[in-house]
């Protein structure tokens, strides 16, 4: 793809929006989402999660936008085309190391997922069959097996798709899937909110309660607002340098941003009323939507059907998040050792193999190895999602505000985006100061 003179372009603007959608939407909305949530309070951590989408998340997501394609090139390239100052060329460097850290544990959660869909096709999801499905997440997790087993083989299927190049596969699939999980969660909302802990669930979710604001709390609900919109790596500046001339950036960055919170609220939706109703607690941490799901489906009618359909959906929302995360070492290989698709897809998916499996044994026989009391798969997750993420999003950031040249900055985000001055004015400052200020107060807070 990449080493093609006329890079492949995503022929439509809903594809645009659709696959940007697809990457951003995925098991951070519909797993860490809830987890984070459930962990750090519920209501206030929202609110502080949309103050952080909206006045960090969507700056630094214009910033890739304008970067990839402006410059029709993707990570070390766009930044390489613009300035050859060492200091930025430490992004894609960032970029590489947090994909691959995310797509470490990410593939091992994607392994769930497969697992669970296993058990809707053998009705496991029957009360009759099973009744306690904590304690059988808790045995599947610890089992190496199984674990490491459905993990590679989530991650030979994204190699098959990564070596087929980025219009077919990923276009095509998050433009049907992406509005179908939509449709899907919305209708496990309307029967959340039948359940008898619904107003508790709403209440746990919406109502902020000030006394669980800490320093903690909003480096979570930083670091969960640039894995869920996939920012800080350079994957949405890959992305955006296959888009035609003719996107306009500022409403897609906006307009990603609104679904993702949205998929991401909705999932709050169909869990916190559950977790009140079955008398669960919500600070479960990343096992939360893996026990709380079994319990709904096995009292939904026709719940073992549903289960199949969203497992299903849930599985392509996850790969086609990590296609777009396996594609920026794939595409920093092919650009920068000359090595073709099919064999920096190898050596990137090897290397995986070999991390993820470390990650998928942290539930077993590798839960004692901790640092920092956490878990490899947990470290994985904190350093990538809380720190390297925000790292990169101010490096992108400050670049395009102090280096790229103002008319080139105003003409990107001026196409088809009817833009007076006041807003450049006002996105520009926002690139320059407002997310690195914001970014760098939450880490010097948290240190505290
Ligand atoms: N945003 C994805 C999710 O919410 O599941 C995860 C992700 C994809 C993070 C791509 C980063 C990335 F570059």
């Amino acid at each position: 793809m990449a080493e093609k003179s006329k890079r492949s372009q995503f022929v439509t603007r809903t594809g645009v929006i659709a696959a940007t959608v697809g990457s951003a939407v995925g098991l951070g909305n519909i797993w860490r989402f809830p987890y984070e949530a459930g962990m750090n309070g519920g209501g206030a951590f929202l609110l502080i999660y949309v103050i952080c989408v909206f006045a960090v998340g969507v700056p630094v997501m214009l910033a890739e936008f304008v970067l990839g394609r402006g410059t029709h090139r993707g990570g070390a390239g766009a930044i390489a085309a613009i300035s050859g100052k060492r200091f930025f060329k430490s992004v894609p460097i960032i970029g590489i190391l947090a994909s691959v850290l995310i797509l470490s544990f990410y593939s091992v959660v994607a392994g769930w997922i497969l697992e669970y869909l296993y058990w809707s096709v053998t009705q496991l999801f029957d009360p009759q069959v099973v009744d306690d499905y904590s304690a059988r997440f808790g045995g599947f997790v610890a089992n190496p097996v199984r674990t490491v087993g459905w993990t590679v083989l989530f991650l030979v299927l994204n190699f098959l798709v990564i070596v087929r190049g980025v219009e077919k596969g990923i276009e095509r699939m998050s433009n049907i899937l992406m509005p179908l999980l939509f449709l899907i969660l919305v209708m496990f909302c309307v029967n959340s909110l039948m359940m008898p802990g619904a107003a508790e669930g709403l209440d746990f979710l919406f109502n902020p309660d000030f006394t669980k604001l800490s320093p903690s709390m909003v480096i979570d609900a930083m670091g969960q607002a640039f894995f869920s919109l996939s920012l800080g790596m350079t994957c949405l500046l890959t992305y955006a340098s296959y888009f035609n001339d003719e996107t306009p950036l500022l409403k897609s960055a906006v307009t990603v941003s609104v679904l993702d919170t949205l998929v991401a609220v909705l999932a709050g939706v169909v869990i916190f009323p559950a977790v009140f109703t079955y008398g669960m607690t919500p600070e479960a941490g990343s096992k939360l939507v893996f026990e709380i799901l079994p319990a709904m489906f096995v009292q939904m009618p026709g719940g073992a059907v549903w289960a199949i359909f969203f497992f299903v959906l849930l599985f392509f929302a996850a790969i086609t998040s990590t296609i777009s995360m396996c594609e920026i070492p794939t595409a920093f290989f092919i650009e920068n050792c000359k090595m073709k698709r099919r064999g920096a897809a190898a050596v990137v998916i090897g290397g995986l193999l070999v991390l993820s499996t470390l990650c998928a044994l942290s539930f077993g026989p590798l839960s004692g190895v901790t640092m920092y009391g956490k878990t490899i798969f947990d470290l994985f997750d904190y350093v990538s999602s809380n720190i390297l993420l925000p790292i990169g999003g101010i490096i992108v950031s400050i670049f395009v505000g102090w280096v790229v040249d103002r008319k080139f900055l105003n003409h990107q985000l001026s196409i088809n985006n009817r833009c007076p001055q006041w807003l450049l004015t006002l996105l520009r400052i926002a690139m320059r100061w407002l997310a690195p200020a914001c970014i760098i107060v939450i880490f010097i807070y948290g240190l505290m």
